[in-house]
């Protein structure tokens, strides 16, 4: 039987220093009062200077803490980076890899992606693989072949519902307050599942969960979750502020 438990993720992206760890501190006493109404798991992945902290800020409530990106390699002369192990290490639990800010800023390709997921689960983190079009590729009708070419680059064979999460977030949706109608989204989140079990076989890809990320707010959360195939969210601006969050989170919570 298929059981997904939805996850709620929150990414700061580089924002937040350790004044507004206050933030992440409201959204966990509001998780710990909400108990077993809430069927939704919720995960921070701050900047990795703030893991440690909020590892310590999440702990009662359950919360868990995912970090924003990995180097492939577990240890070595690569100045600045960070390896999966190390982030495990500080608490993590799970690593974002391939948001599309970095295959943009730093140029990384669905291949190196893909070895950064396998190194998340080399270091027993889950890898929280990000895919999605741009609106050039979305108007030249491309979207599904993007998805199709990012998953099978990107999802490693050894994918797991366990070590792994897939979140579609469409380019020209993140930071603008645009979103893609229901339609367009359950089309794209149906078609990753059935790619998905082309790559790992139809009953592990119906374990592994598809979060939606771009523009979600509390205004639109509530629709968007309901989506067939939608087994949560990648949250980026309204994250930050307790009470946006929360309002995402809320669009959870069982009567
Ligand atoms: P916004 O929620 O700010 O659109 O960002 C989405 C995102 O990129 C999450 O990873």
């Amino acid at each position: 039987m298929v059981q997904r438990k939805p996850l709620v993720a929150g990414n700061w992206k580089m924002n937040g220093l350790a004044a507004d760890l206050g933030e992440i501190s409201r959204c966990c006493e509001h998780v710990a009062e909400l108990g077993t109404s809430l069927a939704a798991e919720v995960m921070f992945c701050p900047p990795a200077t703030l893991i440690s902290a909020t590892v310590e800020r999440c702990r009662s409530a359950r919360v868990a803490v995912g970090a924003q990106d990995c180097h492939v390699a577990q240890s070595g002369a690569h100045t600045g980076d960070l390896s999966a192990h190390m982030l495990r290490d500080a608490g993590a639990s799970a690593v974002i890899v391939g948001h599309s800010e970095r295959r943009g800023d730093h140029g990384e390709t669905d291949a190196l992606v893909g070895a950064k997921a396998a190194a998340a689960h080399d270091a027993g983190l889950t890898a929280i693989i990000c895919i999605g079009e741009t609106a050039g590729q979305r108007h030249y009708g491309l979207t599904l072949n993007v998805l199709e070419r990012q998953i099978s680059g990107s999802v490693p064979n050894a994918a797991t519902g366990s070590n792994t999460i897939i979140a579609y977030e469409p380019v020209w949706a993140i930071g603008t307050g645009l979103t893609p109608t229901p339609d367009d989204v359950a089309n794209a989140h149906a078609f990753m599942r059935e790619r998905l079990g082309g790559l790992i076989g139809a009953a592990e890809a119906a374990q592994i969960r598809l979060l939606y990320g771009g523009s979600v707010k509390p205004a639109n959360a509530r629709e968007l979750m309901q989506i067939a195939d939608v087994d949560g969210a990648l949250v980026g601006g309204a994250s930050l502020k307790a009470n946006d969050f929360c309002g995402i989170i809320d669009a959870f919570v069982t009567k």
